[in-house]
């Protein structure tokens, strides 16, 4: 057999289709390298594909029916080309495990977050005829050593993935059961993949994590708490804090973000750090989930609604213009409608700049499936959720609109949704901003003034180049 008849066999085509949250995004990069190493290369789409992988969500119902869906329409691509394999991979593939072979018979490979070096393996078992399961969760793998393979990407914004897992065990989460415990990565192969980024020509990273004020590196391994470190480990340590200044000195021509806060963790020192690199953008998406203490002990959050004022006002002491954003959950087990009313008085004091809102979805087998009946009806969660959503509105328009008049660095990620004659790029507090190209060019840090706001996006003008950092 020459080289090219050897090529010709070997090259496959994979396309991957990501759902869910910027950790499976930065999954399916993963992926990619992985299966990229044995053969596989991007399929332009599914007509395309030898192999597609659905990397899937399964934090709400309305998630899993939405994936039930797709593979209700892959049954026709699948049946036009019998050699076609598919995989379930994610969080709904480790929830579900074989039951999903046994449900969804056009399903080739399942696999769960800690498997994906496995899926060259599983994806030559289905080769020789079986179909292949993997979702053994692990307590160390980190994918560290990988270089992902950025996927639809704008080559100016990435993900860089930090730690994995969750171990916070909220009762409505069904997080820890689909991605396991959590485990911190090597902060040299961060800053690592921060440089490569940067050397490909990225501008912007965000450092992910379930509860990145956990993150804790003392040489590998599953979570430890600091103070069951060896002094040795202890001196060594680098905590959340250490991790954003190692990232912002090694990359200070880039922007750097990061998600997701969690109110019980976050520290002075992490914010000190914002305030003292000016590369780190004075942006903080800190989820309260509800504004009753009440609720918040039934939903096992380990923090009060004083207790969440007063991260607000620590953030906002130590950088006053920081943005801010939260997580809400409607009608969760119990909430009665003072309780809901308390949720609305917390937005209204916090003046949240947008909000990500839900309305609360039982999932089997976590604490609040066990221990609660979902004893709010649909109705009265729908009208809570319309009800916080009116207030969200009403208050990022009246926070964009105060933007009016004012200069912002916008960095360009690309074109505008609904003109191609304008740029749209974010600014530091992750606002979305708007305005005509003119000479300017993706990639460019540019000075806005802000001449028109809408609930979701600030309109305006370029006014000059600028090199923030
Ligand atoms: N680790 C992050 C959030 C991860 S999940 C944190 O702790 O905040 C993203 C959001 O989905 C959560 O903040 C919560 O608002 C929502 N969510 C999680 N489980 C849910 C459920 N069962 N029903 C409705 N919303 C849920
Ligand atoms: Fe889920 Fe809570 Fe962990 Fe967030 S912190 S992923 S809500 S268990
Ligand atoms: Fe969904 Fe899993 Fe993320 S359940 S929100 S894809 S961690």
């Amino acid at each position: 057999m020459n080289t090219a008849t050897i090529d010709a066999v070997q090259t496959r085509k994979l396309y991957i289709e990501s759902y869910g949250c910027a950790m499976n995004f930065s999954d399916s990069e993963i992926i990619a390298s992985i299966m990229g190493e044995h053969g596989f290369i991007q399929a332009t789409d599914e007509y395309d594909a030898d192999v597609i992988f659905l990397n899937t969500c399964a934090i709400r119902d309305n998630a899993e029916q939405r994936i039930r869906e797709r593979l209700k329409h892959l049954r026709a691509t699948k049946s036009k080309n019998s050699d076609l394999i598919i995989g379930v991979l994610g969080c709904m593939a480790e929830r579900l495990k074989d039951k999903l072979l046994e449900e969804e018979k056009l399903v080739d490979v399942v696999a769960g977050p800690d498997s994906y070096r496995e899926l060259p393996k599983l994806v030559a078992e289905v080769d020789d005829g079986a179909r292949a399961i993997n979702v053994l969760l692990s307590r160390e793998e980190t994918y560290g050593d990988l270089n992902p393979v950025r996927l639809n990407s704008n080559g100016i914004t990435a993900f860089i993935s930090i730690m994995r897992g969750c171990d916070n065990m909220c009762s409505f989460c069904v997080v820890p059961f689909t991605r396991g415990r959590e485990r911190s990565r090597d902060p040299e192969s961060i800053v690592k993949e921060a440089i490569d980024l940067r050397d490909q020509g990225y501008k912007e990273i965000t450092l992910l994590g379930q509860n990145v004020d956990s993150y804790l590196w003392f040489g590998g391994g599953p979570k430890k708490e600091f103070k069951k470190l060896t002094p040795e480990e202890q001196e060594s340590s680098v905590d959340f804090a250490g991790l954003l200044e190692k990232v912002a000195l090694a990359t200070p021509q880039m922007r750097i973000r990061y998600s997701t806060s969690h109110p019980r963790d976050i520290t002075e020192k992490v914010v000190y750090t914002m305030a003292k690199y000016p590369n780190i953008c004075n942006y903080i998406h800190l989820p309260a989930q509800s504004g009753n203490s009440r609720v918040l002990e039934v939903m096992s959050r380990n923090y009060t609604r004083e207790w969440y004022m007063g991260k607000i006002e620590m953030i906002r002491n130590i950088l006053p213009d920081c943005g801010i954003s939260c997580d809400i959950i409607s009608g969760f087990c119990t909430e009665t409608e003072e309780e809901h009313a308390d949720t609305l008085s917390l937005m209204e004091w916090a003046q949240f700049d947008f909000s990500y809102m839900y309305m609360y979805s039982e999932r089997p087998g976590t604490p609040a499936a066990k221990k609660f009946s979902d004893d709010i009806p649909e109705e009265v969660k729908k009208r809570r959720l319309q009800e916080i959503i009116a207030l969200q509105k009403q208050i990022s328009k009246q926070k964009n609109e105060a933007r009016v008049g004012k200069v912002c660095t916008v960095l360009i990620e690309g074109n505008s949704k609904k003109s191609a004659d304008d740029w749209a790029g974010r600014n530091d507090e992750n606002m979305v901003v708007v305005f005509p190209k003119e000479t300017y060019q993706k990639g460019d840090f540019v000075n806005v003034l802000i001449e028109r706001a809408t609930t979701t996006t600030l309109i305006g003008k370029a006014i000059g180049k600028n090199a923030p950092f």
